[in-house]
């Protein structure tokens, strides 16, 4: 561990299961932890995490390490960042270093804006609840036909018409009026004084991912008050862009064989489809999709069914919302639903059977882009078709998983009637032209980012194949029979696997594959990775995973290489040389995609 007493302390406070279980759905298998890892997109569970050792490693992609690195890398934090957050969810309060004092008076800051949310949260439920005070708040809701344990479920609270009746709870606190200010739930009239943002609305708190009160959001009774809906302003703990209403509860109900959320609107349309049953729901915040709103649900699910209005569902922008999935590699769906009618409306008038009808049919992202593309170009004109054929493929070359795009090359040519061989050749040409990082995976490019220097490279899914000599001979067999020292790219790996080559007595103990290593990380790892007890199919996978990634990794850096030469050639014009380059490529990429 650490030699900083602050820091072994902090790590010994945080069991990294209990962390680990706060992002992520985690299951118990045997001695160990496992759930689909975070890092990479994969079906098949092989992140693991070991509560003995307090470690993690994904045995698909090699990420690993302690619940610093966890927490570093799934929050996209410094080590400092991520040291502070869990000493605060422990209360151990760090030694100030001199240049770190703003840093450190800006963290109590921020927790003492959490408390004023979760206060002013228990202070609109305790109205709501009020017999006399909150009738007119229940009353409304239970005529919209929301049951009161949902509402309980999510916190639904009520503020009164008073002026000033949190500012007042608040104040009896201690809190300063700069930080109740700064709390977005009070504002300063024009003669300076406070007075509550929130008058005469039903309240819905919002709950950050780990169920922390961020921010609020407030429904008028009477269509009389405007605006229909408020928010919480931004805050130095609210970024709208960030935050999913709802998600703290989705993201335990994850079907493992459907992972999926439901990806509304509003907050009534997300209440409305929790209490019909569908408990993996989120609402986006009156805002478009980001990229951010899409990593935060990568990190639980493979998919999300986009839950629109029938109108809206046509609207251009929430189209270009939808390909900002497709480069995160997640997959999308869309359910539209009758024109005019949200997801609260439907359900309410529908009833959870027809929407279940809708589902079925939900169209994926493609389909339905090619539907509006084919509603807004007349492809039987020459201009339409390449107007549709180039706006379709540039969305495909966004996505990362390359079966579904030869799935939907192939539809493309099917429909619009044209050789699918001349779609791959444009689809190519457009591929050329994007970014040379596409071929680069999540978990690469982050390693990338992480180290400066790619000759001293440290590959972690080269060291699981080499921890697998430790799992019996079975597993040596398999490991001599698929791969040669040439394959690690990891110079080190490369000489420990010659190693285990070369010894021919048909077992190999930790110790002994230790001496082999002469490097910190390699040893720390294999001794790490000693401690999980895999089953034999586990080991299997992970043989798979990681037999894979170095393979395509190879393809990949071989891919981006013929792309350059290709490019050089073109740029002299030596057309064969283009030609052989470009069968050479297609050779590759078929066998990348058979791999
Ligand atoms: P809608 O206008 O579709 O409302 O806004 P709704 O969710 O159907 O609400 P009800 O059923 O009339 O009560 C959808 C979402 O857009 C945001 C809110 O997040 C709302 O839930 N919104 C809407 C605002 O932020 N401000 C507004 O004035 C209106
Ligand atoms: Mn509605």
């Amino acid at each position: 561990m650490s030699n900083d007493p602050v820091v072994n302390q902090v790590a010994q406070l945080n069991d990294i299961v209990e962390i680990v279980s706060g992002y992520i759905p985690l299951k118990k298998a045997g001695r160990h932890f496992k759930a689909c890892c975070p890092f990479h997109p994969e079906k098949t569970p092989s992140f693991m995490v070991n509560s003995e050792r307090q470690i993690f490693h994904c045995f698909g992609c090699g990420a690993g390490g302690d619940v610093f690195s966890f927490v570093m890398k799934i929050e996209n934090a410094s080590f400092p960042e991520a040291l502070q957050k869990l000493a605060d969810r422990v209360h151990v309060i760090l030694p100030k270093r001199g240049t770190d004092r703003e840093g450190q008076e800006g963290k109590s800051r921020k927790e003492k804006l959490y408390e004023i949310a979760e206060l002013a949260a228990q202070f609109y439920a305790r109205n709501y609840n009020d017999p006399t005070i909150g009738a007119v708040a229940r009353g409304y809701m239970g005529q919209r036909g929301f049951d009161s344990q949902v509402l309980e479920q999510y916190r639904v609270g009520y503020a009164t018409d008073g002026w000033q009746s949190l500012t007042d709870y608040l104040s009896k606190k201690g809190y300063s009026q700069e930080l109740l200010y700064a709390s977005g739930l009070i504002s300063k009239n024009r003669d300076g004084r406070p007075f509550d943002l929130f008058r005469k609305r039903v309240i819905f708190p919002i709950l950050s991912a780990q169920g922390r009160v961020i921010a609020f959001g407030g429904r008028a009774l009477s269509n009389a008050d405007t605006p229909k809906y408020l928010n919480s302003p931004e805050s130095e703990i609210f970024k709208k862009r960030d935050e999913l209403y709802g998600l703290n509860q989705a993201k335990k109900h994850v079907d493992p064989d459907k992972s999926q959320f439901f990806v509304c609107e509003g907050y009534l349309d997300l209440i409305r489809l929790v209490q019909s049953g569908f408990l993996n729901s989120v609402a986006t915040l009156g805002t478009a999709l980001t990229v951010d709103h899409c990593r935060l649900m990568r990190r639980y699910v493979m998919e999300a069914v986009l839950v629109y209005d029938g109108d809206r569902a046509g609207e251009s922008a929430s189209i270009r919302g939808i390909d900002v999935f497709l480069e995160e590699g997640m997959n999308v769906k869309l359910l539209s639903l009758p024109a005019g009618l949200d997801p609260d409306d439907f359900l309410k008038e529908k009833g959870r059977g027809s929407f279940e009808g809708l589902l079925s049919k939900a169209q994926d992202i493609f389909e339905f882009k090619l539907a509006h593309l084919l509603k807004r170009f007349n492809p039987k004109d020459t201009v339409g078709l390449v107007r549709i054929s180039n706006e379709f493929l540039e969305m495909l070359a966004k996505v990362k998983n390359s079966v579904l795009v030869d799935r939907y090359l192939k539809r493309l040519g099917g429909v619009l009637g044209i050789d699918e061989n001349s779609l791959k050749k444009e689809f190519l040409k457009l591929q050329s032209k994007s970014s040379p990082d596409r071929e680069k995976d999540w978990g690469k490019t982050r390693d990338i980012k992480n180290s400066s220097k790619p000759q001293a490279k440290f590959l972690t899914h080269e060291w699981t194949l080499i921890s697998l000599a430790i799992r019996g001979k079975k597993f040596i067999d398999l490991l001599l029979k698929n791969l040669e020292a040439q394959d690690f790219q990891d110079q080190e790996a490369g000489a420990v696997f010659k190693y285990i080559s070369g010894n021919r007595s048909g077992t190999i103990a930790l110790g002994e594959l230790l001496e082999q290593v002469r490097s910190e990380a390699g040893r720390s790892l294999l001794s790490n990775l000693a401690f999980f007890d895999l089953s034999e199919e586990e080991n299997e996978i992970a043989f798979e995973d990681c037999v894979f990634k170095m393979k395509n990794q190879s393809c990949a850096d071989e891919l981006s290489s013929l792309l350059s030469k290709m490019k050089q050639a073109e740029a002299s014009g030596e057309e064969e040389k283009v030609s052989e380059y470009l069968r050479q490529y297609q050779t590759l990429v078929v066998k990348k995609k058979s791999l």
